[in-house]
Order: C-alpha cells, then sequence, then structure tokens
C-alpha cells in the first residue's frame, strides 16, 4: 500500500518500523471526530474556492458514507497506512478518486490531531460531567435515606466525635463538584479549534478560520500557530483532573472497605457488588471499592507520562506526541467507567445501624463536649480538658464509658457537674449542637442537602 508521503521515499519502511510507528490499532476510536472536522474543513475550502464547490461536495459526501461504514464496522484500517488520518484519506480517495486528494489542502495531519483531540476530549469531559452528576445524585439520594443514622467521625482513625452519616457522605459531595467544575472550566478552556495551524507556521491558502470554529462549536481560533500544533496542556490538565476524581473515589472506596469489614460491620455491601473468594465460602468482598481504588493508581499513572511525555520537547511537533493518545484514551475510560460501577453500587448499601448504636459508645466520643459543658460553666478549657482527661483515665482503668457515669461519680471531679450532663453526652445532643453552616447539625446537614439539590437539578451538561 502506497504511503500518503512515499513521494520522497525511495526505499521500503522496515517492517518493524510499521510496528512502532502505526497508532491506527489505537487512533482507530478518534474516526467519528477525525470525519467531522475533515467534513468542516472540506466545507470551508469550498466556501474559500480553495476547491471548487463541486469538490467539496463530493468530498462532504464520501466522508459521511466512509462514517457511517466506519460505525457499523465495515471498514478495516491498516496499519501499514499508519494512522487514522491516512486511511480515512486513502479510503476517500479510494471511493470519490481525485477530489478526494485535495482534501488536505491547507492542513497537516500536525492540526488535524490535534483538532480531533480536541473534539473527543470535549465530548469526553461532557460524558464525564453527567457521570459526576449521577454520582452526586446518588450520594445525595444515600445521604436523604439516612438522615437519622449517627456514626463515629474519625481523626487519625481513632473514634473522636460523632457525625450524621449523611454529613460524611455529603464530604464527598462537595469534593464531587469540585471535580465537576474543574471538568467543566477546562471544558471551556480547551475549546480553542487548532485547525488552519497547518504543520506548524500557517498556511498559505485564504482560509477561512472562524468558519471551521463555527462549525465545530469552538469558542474562539488558536493565536499561534506552534503552540497550537504542540500543545498538549489541556490533556494533562484532563488527567490531573481525573487523577483527582479518583483520588475522591478511591478515598471513598477504602471507607467502604473498612467499614464493611468484620472490625467496622458499619455497613453491608449488596450481593451483585461483591465476590466470593474460591477457597473460603463465607467471604463477601468489596472488589467493586478495591478496583476502583486500584484503579486511582494506574490513572495517576497517565497522568505522569503525559508528564514526561512533554518536558523537554522543543517546538513544535514532534512524533513523541503520538504517545498521548493511549494515556489520555485510558484515564478517560477508566474514570468513566469506575464513576459509573460506584455509581450503581450506592443504593447496594445497607447500612447497619444497630452495631453503630454501639460503636457510638466506643473510644469516649463525648470526652470534648463533656470539656465543653464544664468551660460553658465557665471553667477555663485547658482546665476542662485536663479534667476530662483525668475522667477518660478512669474510665479506662474501670472499664466504664462516659455516658454510663452517675452524676456522684462526675462531681467527684467537678462540682459543675448538674444533672443535664447526661443529656449533653447523648450522640443526637452533641451532633445537635454543632449547629452553624458547615456543621453537623440535622438542620444544617438538611440545609446542606437542599443546596445540594438545587444545584444538581439547575446544572446540566
Ligand atoms: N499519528 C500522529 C499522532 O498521533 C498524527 C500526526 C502525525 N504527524 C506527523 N507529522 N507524523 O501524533
Amino acid at each position: 500500500m502506497a504511503k500518503l508521503w512515499g513521494g520522497r521515499f525511495k526505499q521500503k519502511t522496515d517492517r518493524m518500523v510499521e510496528q512502532l510507528g502505526e497508532s491506527v490499532s489505537f487512533d482507530a476510536r478518534l474516526a467519528p471526530w477525525d470525519i467531522r472536522a475533515s467534513i468542516a474543513h472540506a466545507r470551508m475550502l469550498g466556501a474559500c474556492g480553495i476547491v471548487s464547490k463541486r469538490e467539496s461536495q463530493s468530498i462532504v459526501q464520501g466522508l459521511e458514507a466512509i462514517a457511517r461504514a466506519a460505525a457499523t464496522g465495515k471498514i478495516r484500517w491498516k496499519r501499514e497506512l499508519e494512522d487514522i488520518h491516512t486511511n480515512i484519506e486513502a479510503e476517500l480517495v479510494r471511493r470519490i478518486g481525485d477530489a478526494g486528494k485535495k482534501l488536505h489542502t491547507a492542513r497537516s495531519r500536525n492540526d488535524q490531531i490535534a483538532t480531533d483531540l480536541r473534539l473527543w476530549a470535549r465530548d469526553q469531559m461532557t460524558a464525564i460531567l453527567n457521570r459526576l452528576h449521577d454520582l452526586q445524585t446518588a450520594l445525595a439520594d444515600f445521604a436523604e435515606e439516612h438522615l437519622e443514622v449517627i456514626l463515629p467521625g474519625f481523626t487519625h482513625l481513632q473514634h473522636a466525635q460523632p457525625v450524621l452519616l449523611a454529613h460524611h457522605i455529603l464530604a464527598y459531595v462537595e469534593m464531587s463538584q469540585r471535580d465537576e467544575e474543574r471538568f467543566s472550566q477546562l471544558r471551556t478552556r480547551a475549546n480553542v479549534l487548532p485547525l488552519g495551524s497547518a504543520a506548524l507556521a500557517g498556511t498559505p491558502h485564504p482560509i477561512d478560520r472562524a468558519m471551521v470554529a463555527k462549525e465545530l462549536g469552538f469558542d474562539s481560533v488558536s493565536a499561534n500557530s506552534m503552540d497550537a500544533v504542540s500543545d498538549r496542556d489541556y490533556l494533562i490538565e484532563f488527567c490531573a483532573n481525573a487523577a483527582l476524581a479518583m483520588m475522591h473515589l478511591s478515598r471513598l472506596c477504602e471507607e467502604l472497605i473498612l467499614w464493611s469489614s468484620q472490625e467496622f460491620g458499619f455497613i453491608e455491601i449488596g450481593d451483585a457488588f461483591t465476590t466470593g473468594s474460591s477457597i473460603m465460602p463465607q467471604k463477601k468482598n468489596p472488589d467493586v471499592a478495591e478496583l476502583v481504588r486500584g484503579k486511582t493508581g494506574r490513572v495517576y499513572g497517565d497522568l505522569m507520562a503525559l508528564l514526561t511525555l512533554m518536558k523537554g520537547l522543543p517546538l513544535t511537533y514532534n512524533r513523541d506526541l503520538q504517545e498521548d493518545k493511549e494515556r489520555v484514551f485510558d484515564a478517560s475510560d477508566t474514570l468513566q467507567l469506575c464513576l459509573a460501577v460506584f455509581t450503581r453500587m450506592i443504593p447496594a448499601i445497607r447500612v447497619n445501624r444497630e452495631i453503630l448504636q454501639i460503636a457510638l459508645r466506643k473510644g469516649f466520643m463525648e470526652a470534648t463536649d463533656l470539656a465543653d459543658y464544664l468551660a460553658a460553666k465557665g471553667m477555663p478549657f485547658r482546665a476542662a480538658h485536663e479534667l476530662v482527661g483525668n475522667i477518660v483515665v478512669y474510665c479506662i482503668q474501670n472499664k466504664r464509658d462516659l455516658i454510663s457515669l452517675t452524676l456522684n461519680e462526675l462531681q467527684r471531679y467537678s462540682p459543675l457537674f448538674a444533672a443535664d450532663v447526661h443529656h449533653a453526652l447523648a450522640p443526637k445532643t452533641m451532633v445537635g449542637r454543632r449547629d452553624h453552616p458547615g456543621g453537623t447539625s440535622p438542620k444544617q446537614v438538611k440545609l446542606a442537602l437542599q443546596k445540594v439539590r438545587r444545584r444538581l437539578g439547575h446544572s446540566a451538561y
């Protein structure tokens, strides 16, 4: 098969070089975007008189037919033609003849791939934004269904203070909202048309870049042709955003794994999202959460690969850039799959309220409130802290918990303790008293949930 760039060459490309250099085995998935960009380019060539109207029309029809055939898997892409761009062009020439050879006027594969990737990335970001939205909805639903549930809040993975389960879950909604913002901002920032930059310097043909930008839905045209053909910043940002979103999922995965262990027992994950062991009949393993946690590492790898790929690349296009695709495809596919499966898993989580009741009594989580109780009655907080520390030691030595101490026992430590102390130490009271924006009181959490619902109701992608 003749190479599109074969004119200057006398000898055949080495067989191994073809194996090294081909990209159609992975960039074939760009075909729909490549064709879309080519159609816009061909229309512009016709409108600007660079090719005749008839030629332009015939190219557009040929490309549309290729798009249909490709979508149903009817075209076999050829590795010896290197990449998807040359494959499509060769197929076009095969179908419509000489007019097809004019498509590549006023463009290069350098601005072509730069355009394809931006179109592809824009669509992927829209899909990711929708999935982040679905995730937040599932988390908000879960929070709402468990509004009355209190669980131990941790610092250092030690019992710290009780919090509403809904508050804990809404923390992840906040993270996910930031992920959403990042992708949404990137989608806007990256929506710039590189086509027209040609190989690196622009083209002498009288092109109309604004027309192409408009047809392809780009907000503007690139300001510098050299930057445009060699810029992959937005793909690095894409991977960084994906890495952050995966990191957030992974943190929740870690909690679900811990919470479903025998040691915690806070939750049980439904059968559809767990797996058994080939040898231990009793096992029910949280594989989905583990896999998502594990795949976070590979998305970090994608980000590092792109950063490393770009450092030290001189302007402008270098073939190294071909290595960007598999990494960013992987980051996108992995994130989208993980978001989708994770979102489906959330409604399958059953909360074990009885075990949570028991857990709330462990770890002296009333200690801060006990100190605050004394502080509210005039004792300096530092002194109250010290005094409650002593009470905790007493409890440990006598195998007691704070809530079980009688008023008499407490008054041995301070006369400030009064009959209202036990009420102050009930988990419900402790949670209810953190009643300011951002706090865990049921009132505040309900308000936060309403805000989340309002936002989710408004934003659509
Ligand atoms: N397959 C190439 C890539 O992915 C397309 C651009 C090729 N340009 C070139 N001058 N060889 O980057």
